[in-house]
């Protein structure tokens, strides 16, 4: 099994929106993920196996943190291990650019996304009260990368 993570350029927006539709309920257009990659801190990855494209992540390096902006596996192949494995591309990724820390935002809803960060090393550093447009709670996680 052939597993990376690759860069996506602006003119790949289209496999980013395709993702994104199938990872979440709500999903944006080419032209606004076409839009987000022509600023030069936001980055998209994408998460291949056997070149089928299984996963992604949009991030935004500023002042030397990554911010996790969306992150999604496709729902047929959730639950083996693939979302820790993009994460692990992320902190290839983030060590590349000497990012000190990784951080997100994720919902109280969302018990996949908690215990995935949780589980990776990610820990709860502050709280957002009904951030969400269905009133839930904003958990805002960061990873320190140490240097090795
Ligand atoms: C959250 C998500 C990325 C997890 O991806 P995944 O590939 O299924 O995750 P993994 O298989 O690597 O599992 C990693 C850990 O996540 C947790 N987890 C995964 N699915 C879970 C579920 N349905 N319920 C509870 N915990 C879950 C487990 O702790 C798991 O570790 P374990 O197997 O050692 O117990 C995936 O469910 C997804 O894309 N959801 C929709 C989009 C989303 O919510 N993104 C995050 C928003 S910030």
């Amino acid at each position: 099994m052939g597993l990376k993570v690759q860069q996506v350029s602006q003119g790949q927006a289209a496999r980013l929106a395709k993702l994104h539709q199938s990872c979440f309920q709500q999903s944006w257009s080419v032209a606004e993920f076409s839009r987000l990659l022509e600023n030069q801190a936001v980055i998209g990855l994408m998460y291949l196996e056997d070149d089928r494209d299984i996963g992604l992540a949009l991030l935004q390096s500023i002042a030397g943190e990554t911010e996790i902006l969306i992150f999604g596996i496709i729902p047929t192949r959730r639950g083996k291990g693939f979302g820790y494995g993009l994460l692990s591309g992320i902190c290839d990724y983030a060590g590349t650019i000497d990012s000190k820390a990784i951080f997100l935002e994720v919902s109280n809803n969302n018990p996949a996304g908690i215990n995935l960060y949780k589980g990776y090393g990610f820990e709860q550093v502050g709280l957002r009260k009904k951030y969400y447009a269905d009133r839930s709670d904003a958990l805002i996680y960061r990873l320190k990368l140490i240097k090795s």
